[in-house]
Protein backbone atom coordinates (compact mmCIF):
# COMPACT_ATOMS: atom_id res chain seq x y z
CA UNK A 1 0.00 0.00 0.00
CA UNK A 2 1.15 3.51 -1.21
CA UNK A 3 1.20 5.71 1.91
CA UNK A 4 1.77 9.43 0.57
CA UNK A 5 1.16 12.75 2.29
CA UNK A 6 -1.50 14.61 1.19
CA UNK A 7 -1.41 18.18 2.46
CA UNK A 8 -4.65 19.63 3.22
CA UNK A 9 -4.94 23.32 2.21
CA UNK A 10 -7.29 25.19 4.33
CA UNK A 11 -8.43 28.24 2.57
CA UNK A 12 -6.39 31.07 3.24
CA UNK A 13 -9.48 32.96 4.94
CA UNK A 14 -10.22 36.10 4.68
CA UNK A 15 -12.45 37.70 7.53
CA UNK A 16 -15.12 36.20 6.10
CA UNK A 17 -18.59 38.06 6.62
CA UNK A 18 -19.04 39.88 10.04
CA UNK A 19 -19.57 42.15 7.49
CA UNK A 20 -17.14 44.43 6.51
CA UNK A 21 -14.51 44.79 9.30
CA UNK A 22 -11.91 47.94 9.12
CA UNK A 23 -8.58 48.30 11.45
CA UNK A 24 -8.48 52.02 12.13
CA UNK A 25 -5.33 51.23 14.85
CA UNK A 26 -3.36 48.62 15.29
CA UNK A 27 -0.37 50.65 16.39
CA UNK A 28 2.04 49.17 14.40
CA UNK A 29 3.72 51.82 12.62
CA UNK A 30 4.55 53.74 15.55
CA UNK A 31 7.90 53.22 17.67
CA UNK A 32 7.88 51.67 21.49
CA UNK A 33 7.68 54.78 23.24
CA UNK A 34 5.79 57.28 21.47
CA UNK A 35 3.99 60.21 23.15
CA UNK A 36 -0.05 60.03 21.84
CA UNK A 37 -1.62 63.53 23.23
CA UNK A 38 -4.29 63.21 26.25
CA UNK A 39 -6.89 65.97 25.64
CA UNK A 40 -9.55 67.05 28.04
CA UNK A 41 -12.87 67.55 26.02
CA UNK A 42 -14.14 70.04 28.01
CA UNK A 43 -11.61 72.28 28.92
CA UNK A 44 -10.75 75.28 26.56
CA UNK A 45 -6.86 74.00 26.15
CA UNK A 46 -7.34 70.40 26.01
CA UNK A 47 -4.92 70.49 28.55
CA UNK A 48 -4.55 67.31 31.38
CA UNK A 49 -2.49 65.38 33.30
CA UNK A 50 -3.33 61.97 31.42
CA UNK A 51 -0.18 60.47 29.66
CA UNK A 52 -0.19 57.60 27.25
CA UNK A 53 2.67 56.16 24.50
CA UNK A 54 3.35 53.15 22.81
CA UNK A 55 4.35 50.12 24.49
CA UNK A 56 5.11 46.52 23.74
CA UNK A 57 1.85 44.12 24.45
CA UNK A 58 1.53 43.80 28.56
CA UNK A 59 1.15 40.07 28.10
CA UNK A 60 4.33 39.63 26.19
CA UNK A 61 3.05 39.13 22.99
CA UNK A 62 4.62 40.43 19.56
CA UNK A 63 3.11 43.87 18.29
CA UNK A 64 3.03 47.09 19.74
CA UNK A 65 0.09 48.62 21.90
CA UNK A 66 -1.07 52.09 23.26
CA UNK A 67 -0.67 52.25 27.15
CA UNK A 68 -2.97 54.87 28.87
CA UNK A 69 -2.86 56.68 32.52
CA UNK A 70 -5.65 58.78 33.05
CA UNK A 71 -4.82 61.10 35.76
CA UNK A 72 -8.06 63.55 35.49
CA UNK A 73 -11.67 63.02 33.94
CA UNK A 74 -12.79 63.31 30.71
CA UNK A 75 -9.80 62.61 28.90
CA UNK A 76 -9.32 60.77 25.63
CA UNK A 77 -6.05 59.48 23.41
CA UNK A 78 -5.95 61.60 20.59
CA UNK A 79 -5.00 60.03 17.03
CA UNK A 80 -4.53 61.02 14.08
CA UNK A 81 -7.33 59.36 10.73
CA UNK A 82 -5.11 58.20 8.20
CA UNK A 83 -6.78 57.97 4.73
CA UNK A 84 -10.29 57.35 6.63
CA UNK A 85 -12.91 60.08 6.73
CA UNK A 86 -15.64 60.51 9.46
CA UNK A 87 -18.27 60.22 6.53
CA UNK A 88 -16.65 56.65 5.93
CA UNK A 89 -16.57 55.67 9.81
CA UNK A 90 -19.95 56.87 9.74
CA UNK A 91 -21.44 54.14 7.59
CA UNK A 92 -20.01 51.39 10.16
CA UNK A 93 -22.62 51.11 13.20
CA UNK A 94 -20.09 49.79 15.88
CA UNK A 95 -16.51 50.31 17.06
CA UNK A 96 -14.45 47.33 18.58
CA UNK A 97 -10.98 47.00 20.26
CA UNK A 98 -9.20 44.52 22.69
CA UNK A 99 -8.54 46.28 26.11
CA UNK A 100 -6.55 45.01 28.75
CA UNK A 101 -6.75 46.27 32.25
CA UNK A 102 -3.92 45.09 34.80
CA UNK A 103 -4.67 43.15 37.69
CA UNK A 104 -4.41 46.48 39.92
CA UNK A 105 -7.50 47.70 38.43
CA UNK A 106 -10.38 46.88 40.78
CA UNK A 107 -12.98 49.49 39.73
CA UNK A 108 -15.07 47.35 37.00
CA UNK A 109 -17.55 49.74 35.87
CA UNK A 110 -15.92 52.36 33.24
CA UNK A 111 -17.39 54.53 30.90
CA UNK A 112 -16.27 54.62 27.40
CA UNK A 113 -16.24 57.35 25.05
CA UNK A 114 -15.00 58.11 21.48
CA UNK A 115 -15.22 60.73 18.90
CA UNK A 116 -13.90 62.82 15.67
CA UNK A 117 -12.97 66.95 16.26
CA UNK A 118 -15.86 67.53 18.81
CA UNK A 119 -17.95 65.10 17.62
CA UNK A 120 -19.33 62.05 20.17
CA UNK A 121 -19.06 59.10 18.18
CA UNK A 122 -19.93 56.54 21.39
CA UNK A 123 -21.58 58.18 23.96
CA UNK A 124 -23.70 57.30 26.07
CA UNK A 125 -25.44 59.58 29.51
CA UNK A 126 -24.29 57.38 32.69
CA UNK A 127 -23.82 54.13 30.73
CA UNK A 128 -20.86 52.99 33.32
CA UNK A 129 -19.77 48.86 31.84
CA UNK A 130 -18.37 46.59 33.51
CA UNK A 131 -15.12 46.05 31.20
CA UNK A 132 -14.75 42.21 31.52
CA UNK A 133 -12.03 40.25 33.49
CA UNK A 134 -8.40 42.19 34.12
CA UNK A 135 -5.31 41.03 33.64
CA UNK A 136 -6.13 39.57 29.97
CA UNK A 137 -7.09 40.75 26.87
CA UNK A 138 -10.68 41.28 26.31
CA UNK A 139 -12.60 42.16 23.16
CA UNK A 140 -14.73 45.35 23.72
CA UNK A 141 -17.45 46.46 20.95
CA UNK A 142 -19.98 49.24 20.98
CA UNK A 143 -22.31 51.06 18.98
CA UNK A 144 -21.30 54.44 17.03
CA UNK A 145 -23.62 56.92 15.83
CA UNK A 146 -22.91 58.36 12.33
CA UNK A 147 -20.79 62.11 12.62
CA UNK A 148 -20.56 65.39 10.15
CA UNK A 149 -17.07 66.15 11.46
CA UNK A 150 -14.41 66.97 8.66
CA UNK A 151 -12.03 66.47 11.90
CA UNK A 152 -8.95 64.21 11.05
CA UNK A 153 -8.79 63.71 14.84
CA UNK A 154 -10.42 60.56 16.44
CA UNK A 155 -10.50 60.30 20.11
CA UNK A 156 -10.74 57.38 22.48
CA UNK A 157 -10.95 56.36 25.74
CA UNK A 158 -12.49 55.45 29.40
CA UNK A 159 -13.69 58.38 31.35
CA UNK A 160 -12.11 57.77 34.71
CA UNK A 161 -9.52 60.39 37.19
CA UNK A 162 -7.41 56.79 37.64
CA UNK A 163 -7.57 54.31 35.63
CA UNK A 164 -4.58 52.44 33.52
CA UNK A 165 -5.42 50.43 30.60
CA UNK A 166 -3.81 49.15 27.22
CA UNK A 167 -5.85 49.03 23.73
CA UNK A 168 -5.02 47.60 20.74
CA UNK A 169 -7.17 46.67 17.33
CA UNK A 170 -9.29 49.50 17.04
CA UNK A 171 -11.44 48.41 14.47
CA UNK A 172 -14.95 49.51 13.04
CA UNK A 173 -17.74 47.06 12.33
CA UNK A 174 -20.81 46.92 10.17
CA UNK A 175 -23.79 44.36 9.97
CA UNK A 176 -25.26 45.71 6.67
CA UNK A 177 -22.54 43.29 4.84
CA UNK A 178 -25.07 40.24 2.83
CA UNK A 179 -24.81 36.97 5.13
CA UNK A 180 -24.94 34.54 2.41
CA UNK A 181 -25.79 31.11 3.85
CA UNK A 182 -24.94 29.32 0.55
CA UNK A 183 -21.38 29.97 1.73
CA UNK A 184 -20.30 27.43 4.17
CA UNK A 185 -17.67 29.58 5.27
CA UNK A 186 -20.26 32.44 6.40
CA UNK A 187 -22.05 30.06 8.70
CA UNK A 188 -21.60 28.71 12.27
CA UNK A 189 -21.48 25.15 11.58
CA UNK A 190 -18.75 24.93 9.20
CA UNK A 191 -16.53 26.45 11.93
CA UNK A 192 -17.81 24.32 14.70
CA UNK A 193 -17.24 21.13 12.57
CA UNK A 194 -13.80 22.44 12.31
CA UNK A 195 -13.77 23.22 16.34
CA UNK A 196 -14.98 19.55 16.89
CA UNK A 197 -18.18 21.16 18.89
CA UNK A 198 -21.74 20.43 18.80
CA UNK A 199 -23.33 24.10 17.92
CA UNK A 200 -27.31 23.46 17.97
CA UNK A 201 -30.88 24.60 18.06
CA UNK A 202 -34.24 23.50 19.43
CA UNK A 203 -36.84 23.29 16.76
CA UNK A 204 -39.99 24.94 17.45
CA UNK A 205 -43.33 23.04 16.97
CA UNK A 206 -44.99 26.87 16.60
CA UNK A 207 -43.28 27.51 13.20
CA UNK A 208 -46.79 27.62 12.03
CA UNK A 209 -47.11 26.67 8.58
CA UNK A 210 -43.56 25.34 8.30
CA UNK A 211 -42.22 22.25 6.73
CA UNK A 212 -38.80 20.27 8.23
CA UNK A 213 -39.50 18.26 5.10
CA UNK A 214 -38.75 21.42 2.94
CA UNK A 215 -35.14 22.03 2.37
CA UNK A 216 -35.64 25.29 0.64
CA UNK A 217 -37.98 26.98 3.30
CA UNK A 218 -35.40 29.77 5.18
CA UNK A 219 -35.96 28.54 8.35
CA UNK A 220 -35.23 24.79 7.69
CA UNK A 221 -32.39 26.40 5.40
CA UNK A 222 -30.89 28.54 8.46
CA UNK A 223 -30.89 25.57 10.90
CA UNK A 224 -29.16 22.99 8.34
CA UNK A 225 -26.79 25.21 6.82
CA UNK A 226 -25.45 26.61 10.62
CA UNK A 227 -26.00 23.74 12.86
CA UNK A 228 -24.73 20.35 13.67
CA UNK A 229 -27.33 19.15 15.96
CA UNK A 230 -30.85 19.96 16.59
CA UNK A 231 -33.45 19.05 19.34
CA UNK A 232 -37.08 19.21 18.96
CA UNK A 233 -38.10 22.17 21.36
CA UNK A 234 -41.52 20.18 22.04
CA UNK A 235 -42.50 17.22 19.82
CA UNK A 236 -40.49 14.70 21.39
CA UNK A 237 -41.44 15.56 24.76
CA UNK A 238 -43.96 12.79 26.72
CA UNK A 239 -47.41 14.87 26.36
CA UNK A 240 -46.34 14.89 22.77
CA UNK A 241 -45.60 11.35 21.80
CA UNK A 242 -48.05 9.89 24.23
CA UNK A 243 -50.94 11.82 24.52
CA UNK A 244 -53.02 8.30 25.45
CA UNK A 245 -51.63 5.76 27.52
CA UNK A 246 -50.25 2.96 25.07
CA UNK A 247 -50.86 5.68 21.92
CA UNK A 248 -47.50 6.93 20.76
CA UNK A 249 -46.81 9.85 18.47
CA UNK A 250 -43.67 10.22 16.62
CA UNK A 251 -44.71 11.60 13.49
CA UNK A 252 -43.05 15.41 14.26
CA UNK A 253 -40.24 13.83 15.86
CA UNK A 254 -39.57 11.33 12.67
CA UNK A 255 -39.89 14.28 10.33
CA UNK A 256 -36.91 16.05 12.74
CA UNK A 257 -34.48 13.44 12.56
CA UNK A 258 -35.54 12.77 8.80
CA UNK A 259 -34.26 16.34 8.10
CA UNK A 260 -31.28 16.01 10.57
CA UNK A 261 -30.31 12.47 8.70
CA UNK A 262 -30.32 14.49 4.82
CA UNK A 263 -28.35 17.02 6.39
CA UNK A 264 -26.18 14.88 8.49
CA UNK A 265 -26.78 16.70 11.57
CA UNK A 266 -27.56 15.14 15.15
CA UNK A 267 -30.28 15.19 17.08
CA UNK A 268 -30.61 15.30 20.87
CA UNK A 269 -33.79 14.04 22.09
CA UNK A 270 -35.67 15.81 25.02
CA UNK A 271 -37.08 14.33 27.54
CA UNK A 272 -38.14 11.35 28.79
CA UNK A 273 -38.72 11.84 32.46
CA UNK A 274 -40.42 15.42 33.37
CA UNK A 275 -42.34 17.22 36.21
CA UNK A 276 -43.89 19.00 32.95
CA UNK A 277 -45.66 18.44 29.69
CA UNK A 278 -45.91 15.19 31.07
CA UNK A 279 -48.41 12.71 29.71
CA UNK A 280 -51.79 14.13 30.33
CA UNK A 281 -53.28 11.20 31.46
CA UNK A 282 -50.86 10.99 34.74
CA UNK A 283 -51.96 13.50 37.16
CA UNK A 284 -49.37 16.42 38.05
CA UNK A 285 -49.09 14.84 41.95
CA UNK A 286 -50.04 11.66 41.47
CA UNK A 287 -53.51 11.24 43.67
CA UNK A 288 -56.18 13.00 41.41
CA UNK A 289 -56.40 9.87 38.68
CA UNK A 290 -59.06 7.12 39.58
CA UNK A 291 -56.88 4.61 38.49
CA UNK A 292 -55.02 1.98 41.18
CA UNK A 293 -54.47 2.20 44.79
CA UNK A 294 -57.88 2.72 46.10
CA UNK A 295 -59.03 5.32 43.71
CA UNK A 296 -56.17 7.77 44.58
CA UNK A 297 -53.82 6.86 41.61
CA UNK A 298 -50.99 5.12 40.35
CA UNK A 299 -48.71 3.24 43.06
CA UNK A 300 -45.03 3.14 42.75
CA UNK A 301 -44.84 -0.14 40.61
CA UNK A 302 -47.58 1.25 38.51
CA UNK A 303 -45.62 4.13 37.53
CA UNK A 304 -42.64 2.57 37.48
CA UNK A 305 -43.79 0.22 34.57
CA UNK A 306 -45.39 3.60 32.86
CA UNK A 307 -41.98 5.25 33.32
CA UNK A 308 -40.10 2.35 31.63
CA UNK A 309 -42.56 1.84 28.65
CA UNK A 310 -42.19 5.44 27.89
CA UNK A 311 -38.64 5.04 28.09
CA UNK A 312 -38.32 1.89 26.42
CA UNK A 313 -40.89 2.31 23.45
CA UNK A 314 -39.45 6.16 22.62
CA UNK A 315 -35.66 5.16 23.00
CA UNK A 316 -36.44 2.18 21.03
CA UNK A 317 -38.33 3.90 18.39
CA UNK A 318 -35.32 6.29 17.55
CA UNK A 319 -32.48 3.54 18.76
CA UNK A 320 -29.30 4.80 16.13
CA UNK A 321 -30.76 8.21 15.45
CA UNK A 322 -30.32 9.79 17.92
CA UNK A 323 -27.56 10.84 19.87
CA UNK A 324 -28.26 11.71 23.43
CA UNK A 325 -31.13 11.99 25.55
CA UNK A 326 -32.39 14.42 28.10
CA UNK A 327 -33.31 11.25 30.22
CA UNK A 328 -34.42 13.24 33.36
CA UNK A 329 -35.16 16.64 33.29
CA UNK A 330 -35.85 19.56 35.85
CA UNK A 331 -35.88 16.77 39.07
CA UNK A 332 -33.77 19.40 41.89
CA UNK A 333 -36.36 21.54 43.69
CA UNK A 334 -35.48 25.39 43.11
CA UNK A 335 -35.14 25.80 47.06
CA UNK A 336 -31.67 24.24 48.01
CA UNK A 337 -30.77 26.09 50.81
CA UNK A 338 -30.38 22.87 52.45
CA UNK A 339 -26.78 22.61 51.08
CA UNK A 340 -25.71 25.67 53.07
CA UNK A 341 -25.60 23.27 56.32
CA UNK A 342 -25.48 20.36 54.12
CA UNK A 343 -22.57 20.98 51.87
CA UNK A 344 -22.83 17.22 50.19
CA UNK A 345 -26.71 17.09 49.98
CA UNK A 346 -29.63 18.33 47.60
CA UNK A 347 -33.45 18.57 47.24
CA UNK A 348 -35.28 17.02 45.36
CA UNK A 349 -38.30 18.43 43.39
CA UNK A 350 -41.75 16.91 44.81
CA UNK A 351 -43.06 15.71 41.04
CA UNK A 352 -45.20 12.80 40.69
CA UNK A 353 -41.94 10.70 39.76
CA UNK A 354 -40.52 11.55 43.36
CA UNK A 355 -43.98 11.41 45.76
CA UNK A 356 -45.06 8.24 43.86
CA UNK A 357 -41.57 5.98 43.34
CA UNK A 358 -39.10 7.73 45.88
CA UNK A 359 -35.54 9.18 44.59
CA UNK A 360 -34.65 6.36 43.08
CA UNK A 361 -37.04 7.01 40.10
CA UNK A 362 -33.82 8.74 38.87
CA UNK A 363 -31.80 5.25 39.28
CA UNK A 364 -34.39 3.45 37.15
CA UNK A 365 -34.62 5.92 34.25
CA UNK A 366 -31.32 5.82 33.76
CA UNK A 367 -31.05 2.02 33.72
CA UNK A 368 -34.33 1.53 31.81
CA UNK A 369 -32.95 4.17 29.23
CA UNK A 370 -29.42 2.27 29.00
CA UNK A 371 -31.51 -0.99 28.06
CA UNK A 372 -33.56 0.38 25.40
CA UNK A 373 -30.87 1.73 23.33
CA UNK A 374 -27.28 0.68 25.31
CA UNK A 375 -25.30 2.84 22.41
CA UNK A 376 -27.09 6.51 23.74
CA UNK A 377 -25.17 9.10 25.51
CA UNK A 378 -27.73 9.51 28.32
CA UNK A 379 -27.88 13.20 30.57
CA UNK A 380 -29.54 14.94 33.02
CA UNK A 381 -30.73 18.34 32.49
CA UNK A 382 -31.64 21.15 34.65
CA UNK A 383 -32.30 24.91 34.78
CA UNK A 384 -30.51 27.38 37.10
CA UNK A 385 -27.22 25.10 38.15
CA UNK A 386 -24.80 27.46 36.02
CA UNK A 387 -23.23 29.35 37.65
CA UNK A 388 -20.72 27.58 40.69
CA UNK A 389 -21.89 28.96 44.22
CA UNK A 390 -25.52 29.00 43.07
CA UNK A 391 -27.02 26.37 45.62
CA UNK A 392 -28.82 24.95 43.03
CA UNK A 393 -25.84 24.28 40.94
CA UNK A 394 -23.90 22.77 44.25
CA UNK A 395 -26.96 20.35 44.56
CA UNK A 396 -26.98 19.19 41.58
CA UNK A 397 -23.00 18.65 41.24
CA UNK A 398 -23.85 16.57 44.71
CA UNK A 399 -26.65 14.80 43.34
CA UNK A 400 -24.57 13.86 39.53
CA UNK A 401 -21.80 12.97 42.10
CA UNK A 402 -24.47 10.54 44.26
CA UNK A 403 -25.97 9.09 40.92
CA UNK A 404 -22.05 8.13 39.40
CA UNK A 405 -21.25 6.84 43.14
CA UNK A 406 -24.26 4.41 42.46
CA UNK A 407 -23.06 3.42 39.16
CA UNK A 408 -26.12 4.15 37.58
CA UNK A 409 -24.96 5.29 33.55
CA UNK A 410 -25.55 9.03 33.52
CA UNK A 411 -23.09 9.95 30.81
CA UNK A 412 -23.96 13.52 30.22
CA UNK A 413 -24.72 16.64 32.74
CA UNK A 414 -26.93 19.32 30.76
CA UNK A 415 -26.73 22.87 31.72
CA UNK A 416 -30.17 24.36 30.57
CA UNK A 417 -28.37 28.58 30.46
CA UNK A 418 -31.68 30.15 30.28
CA UNK A 419 -29.70 33.55 30.77
CA UNK A 420 -29.90 36.92 30.65
CA UNK A 421 -27.50 39.64 29.93
CA UNK A 422 -24.42 40.12 31.89
CA UNK A 423 -23.81 36.27 32.26
CA UNK A 424 -21.18 35.84 34.10
CA UNK A 425 -19.49 33.47 32.22
CA UNK A 426 -16.43 33.12 34.61
CA UNK A 427 -18.72 31.30 37.33
CA UNK A 428 -20.21 29.14 34.86
CA UNK A 429 -16.53 27.97 33.92
CA UNK A 430 -15.50 27.36 37.28
CA UNK A 431 -19.07 25.02 37.63
CA UNK A 432 -18.83 23.00 34.46
CA UNK A 433 -14.94 22.68 34.50
CA UNK A 434 -15.20 20.30 37.89
CA UNK A 435 -17.32 17.44 36.04
CA UNK A 436 -14.35 16.98 33.74
CA UNK A 437 -13.00 14.99 36.98
CA UNK A 438 -16.26 13.06 37.44
CA UNK A 439 -16.10 12.01 33.83
CA UNK A 440 -18.82 13.18 32.27
CA UNK A 441 -19.64 15.27 29.59
CA UNK A 442 -21.42 18.65 29.70
CA UNK A 443 -23.71 20.31 27.20
CA UNK A 444 -25.22 23.55 27.19
CA UNK A 445 -28.35 22.35 26.51
CA UNK A 446 -31.21 25.35 26.26
CA UNK A 447 -29.38 28.43 26.08
CA UNK A 448 -30.64 31.87 25.22
CA UNK A 449 -29.99 35.48 26.91
CA UNK A 450 -33.00 38.00 27.09
CA UNK A 451 -32.39 41.64 26.94
CA UNK A 452 -33.95 44.41 28.29
CA UNK A 453 -35.47 45.85 25.72
CA UNK A 454 -36.88 44.53 22.53
CA UNK A 455 -35.15 46.07 19.33
CA UNK A 456 -32.16 48.01 21.39
CA UNK A 457 -28.89 47.08 19.04
CA UNK A 458 -26.74 48.02 21.85
CA UNK A 459 -28.36 45.15 23.86
CA UNK A 460 -27.77 43.20 21.24
CA UNK A 461 -24.31 43.72 21.19
CA UNK A 462 -23.75 42.86 24.76
CA UNK A 463 -25.46 40.01 24.27
CA UNK A 464 -23.38 38.77 21.62
CA UNK A 465 -20.90 39.43 23.88
CA UNK A 466 -22.35 37.20 26.45
CA UNK A 467 -22.86 34.22 23.89
CA UNK A 468 -19.23 34.96 22.62
CA UNK A 469 -18.11 34.65 26.50
CA UNK A 470 -20.30 31.23 26.87
CA UNK A 471 -18.31 30.24 24.10
CA UNK A 472 -15.23 30.54 24.64
CA UNK A 473 -15.62 28.67 27.62
CA UNK A 474 -17.32 25.92 25.84
CA UNK A 475 -14.39 25.85 23.38
CA UNK A 476 -11.51 25.26 25.85
CA UNK A 477 -12.89 22.48 28.19
CA UNK A 478 -12.73 19.14 25.80
CA UNK A 479 -15.69 17.73 27.99
CA UNK A 480 -18.10 20.23 26.60
CA UNK A 481 -19.77 18.93 23.83
CA UNK A 482 -22.53 21.19 23.08
CA UNK A 483 -23.70 24.12 22.66
CA UNK A 484 -27.09 24.38 21.54
CA UNK A 485 -29.13 27.27 21.90
CA UNK A 486 -33.12 27.27 22.26
CA UNK A 487 -34.94 28.21 19.18
CA UNK A 488 -33.78 29.85 16.03
CA UNK A 489 -35.80 33.21 15.32
CA UNK A 490 -36.34 35.30 18.35
CA UNK A 491 -40.54 36.09 17.21
CA UNK A 492 -40.92 32.21 18.18
CA UNK A 493 -39.06 32.34 21.53
CA UNK A 494 -40.34 30.94 24.34
CA UNK A 495 -38.61 33.87 26.04
CA UNK A 496 -38.50 37.79 25.36
CA UNK A 497 -36.88 40.24 24.36
CA UNK A 498 -34.59 38.97 21.39
CA UNK A 499 -33.09 35.85 23.21
CA UNK A 500 -31.91 34.49 20.49
CA UNK A 501 -29.48 34.97 17.04
CA UNK A 502 -31.84 35.24 14.46
CA UNK A 503 -34.65 37.91 14.11
CA UNK A 504 -37.78 36.66 12.95
CA UNK A 505 -36.73 36.86 8.72
CA UNK A 506 -33.87 34.69 9.57
CA UNK A 507 -31.64 37.37 9.27
CA UNK A 508 -28.48 37.19 11.74
CA UNK A 509 -28.27 39.99 14.79
CA UNK A 510 -25.27 40.42 16.52
CA UNK A 511 -24.92 37.70 18.82
CA UNK A 512 -24.78 35.42 15.59
CA UNK A 513 -21.46 36.60 14.16
CA UNK A 514 -20.29 36.75 17.57
CA UNK A 515 -20.53 33.41 17.76
CA UNK A 516 -19.50 32.94 14.16
CA UNK A 517 -16.24 34.73 14.59
CA UNK A 518 -15.12 32.93 17.81
CA UNK A 519 -15.41 29.55 16.16
CA UNK A 520 -13.27 30.60 12.91
CA UNK A 521 -10.68 32.29 14.63
CA UNK A 522 -10.79 29.24 17.40
CA UNK A 523 -10.29 26.95 14.73
CA UNK A 524 -7.94 28.57 12.66
CA UNK A 525 -5.59 28.84 16.14
CA UNK A 526 -6.06 25.11 17.60
CA UNK A 527 -7.28 23.13 14.01
CA UNK A 528 -4.25 23.99 11.96
CA UNK A 529 -2.12 20.91 13.26
CA UNK A 530 -4.95 19.18 10.79
CA UNK A 531 -3.45 20.21 7.99
CA UNK A 532 -1.11 17.55 6.98
CA UNK A 533 -2.28 14.02 7.25
CA UNK A 534 -0.89 10.59 5.85
CA UNK A 535 -3.08 8.37 4.05
CA UNK A 536 -3.67 5.39 2.21
CA UNK A 537 -3.82 5.47 -1.51
CA UNK A 538 -6.94 4.17 -2.62
CA UNK A 539 -5.71 1.90 -5.32
CA UNK A 540 -8.84 2.56 -7.99
CA UNK A 541 -11.74 4.82 -7.25
CA UNK A 542 -14.73 3.02 -5.93
CA UNK A 543 -18.17 3.50 -7.95
CA UNK A 544 -19.69 4.39 -4.39
CA UNK A 545 -18.14 6.85 -1.40
CA UNK A 546 -18.27 7.63 1.81
CA UNK A 547 -19.15 11.11 2.40
CA UNK A 548 -17.90 12.61 6.04
CA UNK A 549 -17.89 16.07 7.19
CA UNK A 550 -14.86 17.67 8.39
CA UNK A 551 -14.97 16.73 11.86
CA UNK A 552 -15.28 13.07 10.52
CA UNK A 553 -18.71 12.58 11.29
CA UNK A 554 -20.33 10.59 8.16
CA UNK A 555 -22.63 12.50 6.28
CA UNK A 556 -23.50 10.14 3.90
CA UNK A 557 -22.65 6.23 3.03
CA UNK A 558 -22.24 4.78 -0.49
CA UNK A 559 -23.22 7.46 -2.02
CA UNK A 560 -22.93 7.41 -6.28
CA UNK A 561 -19.87 9.22 -7.11
CA UNK A 562 -21.43 10.74 -9.91
CA UNK A 563 -23.43 12.31 -7.01
CA UNK A 564 -21.00 14.21 -5.27
CA UNK A 565 -21.60 17.62 -7.08
CA UNK A 566 -24.80 17.43 -5.84
CA UNK A 567 -24.21 17.49 -2.15
CA UNK A 568 -25.08 20.65 -0.37
CA UNK A 569 -22.66 23.74 -0.75
CA UNK A 570 -19.64 22.80 2.26
CA UNK A 571 -16.24 20.99 2.93
CA UNK A 572 -16.33 17.34 2.78
CA UNK A 573 -13.67 13.89 3.51
CA UNK A 574 -14.34 12.20 0.65
CA UNK A 575 -11.65 9.49 -0.51
CA UNK A 576 -9.79 10.89 2.26
CA UNK A 577 -9.34 14.13 0.37
CA UNK A 578 -10.69 17.46 1.48
CA UNK A 579 -13.34 18.54 -1.15
CA UNK A 580 -15.48 22.11 -1.01
CA UNK A 581 -18.70 21.77 -2.94
CA UNK A 582 -19.68 25.16 -3.59
C1 LIG B 1 -40.38 25.13 26.62
C2 LIG B 1 -40.71 25.39 25.17
O1 LIG B 1 -39.73 26.23 24.64
C3 LIG B 1 -42.07 26.01 25.04
O2 LIG B 1 -42.45 26.11 23.67
C4 LIG B 1 -43.11 25.19 25.78
O3 LIG B 1 -44.35 25.84 25.74
C5 LIG B 1 -42.68 24.99 27.22
O4 LIG B 1 -41.40 24.39 27.24
N1 LIG B 1 -36.90 23.87 30.12
C6 LIG B 1 -37.01 22.83 29.25
C7 LIG B 1 -37.69 23.03 27.94
O5 LIG B 1 -36.44 21.77 29.49
O6 LIG B 1 -38.32 21.88 27.50
C8 LIG B 1 -38.67 24.17 28.00
O7 LIG B 1 -39.19 24.39 26.69
C9 LIG B 1 -38.00 25.39 28.56
C10 LIG B 1 -37.50 25.15 29.94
Amino acid sequence: MNRILISILCSAAAMTATADEKILFDFENYNIGDAIPMRDYFSEDGSTASKAEITADPTGKAGKVLHVKNASWNTLAELTLGNISADEISEYEMIAFDLYRPATETDHYRQFRCGIGDEYLHDVENEFLHQGDVAKWVGRTYRINPVSSTSDKFYIGFNSVDMEYYLDNIRIISMDSDYDMNNPEETLRYHADKCGIGIGCAVPSSWAGVNVNNDNDIKVKTTYKNFNIVVAENCMKPDATQGSQGNFNFKEGDDLVKMAERHGMEVRGHTLVWHSQIQPWISSNGYKNDKGNNGKGYNREELLQIMKDHITKTMTHYKGKVREWDVVNECLDDDQSIVRNNPTKYNMRKSVWYNVIGEDFLDSAFVYAHRADPDAILYINDYGADYKGDAKSEAYCNLVKRLLKSNIPVHGVGFQCHLGLGVDAGRFENNIKRYADLGVECSLTELDITTWDAGNQDQHIRQGEDYKALLNVALKYDHVRNFVVWGITDDKSWRSPDPLLFKSDCSPKYAFFALRNTLESWAKEHAAGIEDITVDMQPELAPYVDVYDISGRLVRQQLDRDEISNLDPGLYIIDHKKILIR
